[in-house]
């Protein structure tokens, strides 16, 4: 390991800015032993003893996909060195790029496959700036500690949103009567056309999108019951049956917010068609595997549905286009010759404030995991967090030793660190891949760096990072 030394590059010289950051004590309290604060330079040692917050400056971050503006200004309020690309990269130039950056953030076009973060020696973390991590190998990534973050809530407002404006369109069959028109067709009728007051709404799954729902409906004058496997405290007047055949007896509108799991696969199947109330709807924005389609084509010709708006399907397509026919699923065209019936392409959490809300959720968290090194929410490592160090801890350090889970590695961590005063440590672990953090105070430069060279001989190392 080589302390890198402060010079400023040439082709950073030129960017003023940076400079002046490069310069300036960055208001983080904690570092990256890649870039140490300039109190551990020898040039600096008189300074040694008032640790200063790290050089945000030598953290390299690309931006691909157009990551919204949001999550940009948080990263380089940081002082980081950020590259932001509108469009995705194809394979060969991503690796390139990516054997530089310490963070990449992607949103869903772009593959971190192994092929590719086998390049990224730099690479400590990877922002997903979306819902959906398929994209990247998670298993690689976390077995070469680099962590992953996504965010997986920020557009439950939004889907919970759609779902109310399909609940009144349903209800007033919206969806036939605006086709009609556009077809130059008058077709003015009350039959079967209802107001969704008093009515009862029957909501599958009351996490973050169901019980956000639960508010909505009520406000809108609706009986509200829920369905879930884990016993929940309900909002407002709201009141949890002991199971989904109650729910389906008494609901009129029936909504799905359940997780794509083994259990939810077909959940909504022939038997729980025939268990909802006659005239009754349906509503799936969760995944497309939860509800039967051909049963739920069989519930409506007979009647028994009276209408159903679904977001979400079994296979979808990659991108925009004349996709939706039976090559993609077999009853496509079935389904789409059904009266009101809403389809929509998956845009339950499509909305500017949820991609806004998704730019600060994944911001912040690289933003912790960089200067901090916490993984609360990291969806391929175990949750590590400590309190923020502070600059009253102005001798501390943190120790961040990303680690095979085997047998007897603790033991010899703390052997390394027994020398010193340990303030504060946590230790996880998320399958074959273990995370420690720890906060030792009292370690000088020469401390630091045998500290690191220690930690990284041990065979059950993946990756050390030492923050002050
Ligand atoms: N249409 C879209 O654009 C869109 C956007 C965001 C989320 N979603 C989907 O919406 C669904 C719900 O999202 P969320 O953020 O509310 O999830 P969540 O994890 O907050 O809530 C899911 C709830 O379902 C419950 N649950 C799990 N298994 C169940 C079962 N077998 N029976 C009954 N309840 C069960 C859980 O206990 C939990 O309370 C997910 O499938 C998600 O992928 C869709």
């Amino acid at each position: 390991m080589v302390l890198p030394a402060l010079d400023i590059p040439a082709d950073r010289a030129a960017d003023s800015r940076r400079v002046s950051i490069t310069r300036s004590v960055s208001t983080s309290p904690t570092a990256t032993f890649m870039s140490p604060p300039s109190s551990f330079s020898g040039a600096r040692k008189a300074s040694v003893k008032h640790l200063k917050p790290f050089n945000t400056g030598d953290i390299k971050i690309l931006l691909l996909e157009n990551v919204n503006q949001t999550g940009r200004d948080i990263l380089l309020k940081q002082g980081y060195q950020v590259e932001f690309l509108k469009s995705s990269l194809p394979e060969d130039k991503l690796i390139e790029k990516i054997r530089d950056v310490h963070v990449i953030g992607i949103r869903s076009k772009t593959k971190l496959t192994a092929n590719v973060l086998r390049e990224a020696k730099n690479l400590i973390v990877i922002g997903c700036f979306c819902i959906g991590t398929n994209q990247v190998d998670l298993q690689y990534a976390a077995d070469h500690g680099i962590a992953v973050f996504n965010s997986p809530f920020s557009n439950s407002r939004s889907v919970a949103e759609l779902v109310i404006g399909e609940i009144i369109a349903l209800a007033r069959q919206l969806g036939d009567r605006s086709n009609e028109l556009h077809q130059g067709i008058w077709n003015k009728v009350s039959k079967g056309c209802w107001e969704v007051r008093g009515k009862t709404l029957g909501i599958i799954g009351y996490g973050h999108i169901g019980s956000q729902l639960s508010v909505l409906a009520e406000a809108m004058g609706m009986s509200v019951i829920y369905y879930d496997i884990v016993n929940l405290m309900a909002l407002g007047t709201s009141k949890q049956v002991p199971d989904l055949g109650v729910l389906l007896g008494e609901a009129d509108f029936v909504t799905c917010h359940v997780p794509e799991l083994p259990e939810t696969q077909r959940m909504i199947g022939p038997k729980q068609f025939e268990q909802m109330r006659t005239g009754s709807y349906l509503i799936n924005a969760s995944r497309g595997s939860v509800v039967d389609i051909p049963a739920l084509i069989d519930a409506m010709r007979t009647g028994k549905v009276a209408g159903a708006a679904l977001d979400v399907y079994p296979n979808e397509p990659a991108g925009n286009g004349n996709y939706f026919h039976n090559d993609l699923n077999t009853w496509a065209e079935d389904l789409r010759s059904l009266k009101n019936l809403i389809l929509t392409p998956h845009i339950g959490g499509s909305t500017e404030e949820a991609q806004s809300a998704i730019g600060i959720e994944v911001g912040e968290a690289l933003v912790r995991y960089v200067n901090e090194g916490v993984t609360l929410g990291a969806v391929n490592m175990p949750e590590v967090n400590l309190r923020s160090l502070t600059l009253e801890d102005s001798d501390h350090i943190r120790v961040i030793f990303i680690h095979q889970n085997i047998p007897g590695v603790l033991r010899k961590v703390n052997e390394i660190l027994g020398d010193h005063n340990v303030d504060k440590q946590m230790t996880d672990s998320r399958g074959d891949v273990a995370y420690l953090m720890a906060d030792i105070s009292n370690v000088d430069h020469n401390g630091v760096r045998e500290l690191y060279e220690e930690l990284e001989s041990l065979n059950s190392c993946i990756k050390t990072r030492i923050l002050y």
